[in-house]
């Protein structure tokens, strides 16, 4: 979560997000797409340096579906799911071309308020990132930061997101301990409580089971399911197997390029790109 702002004008009571910036590109996009786009990358090229990382990127993440990116190591599967929520826009050498929106509304607006946006786009990174400060206050920092409860209110939003990714029998006990004694996969679903605890519209997840044991994957991509349709997320997996669990649609990315979009079920069983074919079929990546 961040606490800095970009600037807007004193007095301004407009939500940032919300400010008029419609975009015919998009909404031509979206029809297209058949679909109702909750977050579009149009034309979106991003380099690191002198190195395009993405190139032209033209997509809709499909409101209120699980949306899987897949990709060999390095195709920039991070790169793209970060530039969802402005998490590369401090990266040194980081600039881009194109756009992203955000209901139709370019998340780089000057209007945008960094933490209004990353309240409305959650992430969940691959390796935990448990903060400095006891179990409790993890689980309600975002809300604390958003006034999203009342103090009292603050332990019932920590017991609910705890219990949906099954860790309340584990800690409701030490709840004022550092989460840094639990394990690694305990910490990862701590952190998937405090994204889930500020109500995003749009959970952004980087391999978010890796560092997990089956028993808790399964149960991190159950509770995926019953996310859906209120919230829309993405999910960058290197497991193919996983994808087609819990996708509604996958994105293939190879290279920074994107090679092919589609439903999940077409896309792994009859893909249009040879590309696609060989990586589906284990033959690369
Ligand atoms: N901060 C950065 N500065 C420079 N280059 C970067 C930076 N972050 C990523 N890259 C480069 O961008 C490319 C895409 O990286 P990215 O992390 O998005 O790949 P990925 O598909 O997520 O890979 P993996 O499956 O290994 O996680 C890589 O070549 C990587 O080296
Ligand atoms: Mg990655």
């Amino acid at each position: 979560m961040s606490t800095e702002a970009d600037p807007i004008q004193p007095g301004t009571v407009q939500d940032p997000i919300a400010s008029p910036v419609a975009s015919a590109t998009a909404t031509a996009q979206a029809a297209a797409a058949g679909g109702d786009a909750i977050v579009s990358a149009v034309d979106l090229t991003l380099y690191f340096g002198a190195r395009a990382v993405l190139s032209n990127i033209n997509t809709d993440v499909r409101r209120g579906a699980v949306t899987a990116l897949i990709g060999p190591t390095g195709s920039g599967k991070t790169t793209l799911l970060r530039t969802f929520n402005r998490m590369n826009d401090k990266v040194t050498g980081y600039r881009h071309t194109g756009d992203v929106l955000l209901d139709g509304h370019s998340i780089w607006h000057h209007g945008v308020e960094l933490m209004a946006l990353r309240r409305k786009v959650g992430m969940l990174f691959q390796r935990p990132n448990p903060f400095p400060m006891s179990i409790i206050e993890n689980v309600t920092a975002g809300a604390r930061a958003h006034r999203m409860a009342s103090r009292s209110g603050l332990r019932d939003v920590a017991e609910q997101q705890l219990t949906a990714v099954g860790l309340w029998a584990a800690v409701k006990d030490r709840l004022k301990d550092s989460p840094f004694r639990l394990s690694g996969g305990q910490q990862q679903l701590l952190c998937l409580a405090r994204a889930l605890a500020i109500n995003p519209e749009v959970l952004l997840l980087d391999e978010p089971t890796s560092a997990l044991d089956p028993g808790a994957t399964e149960s991190i991509e159950a509770l995926i399911r019953t996310l859906v349709p209120n919230l829309t997320v993405v999910i960058v997996t290197h497991n193919l197997a996983q994808a087609s669990r819990v996708s509604d649609r996958t994105i293939f990315l190879n290279q920074g390029r994107l090679v092919e979009h589609n439903e999940t079920k077409q896309l792994f069983e009859h893909p249009v790109e040879e590309e696609t074919a060989n990586y589906v079929r284990g033959r690369f990546g």
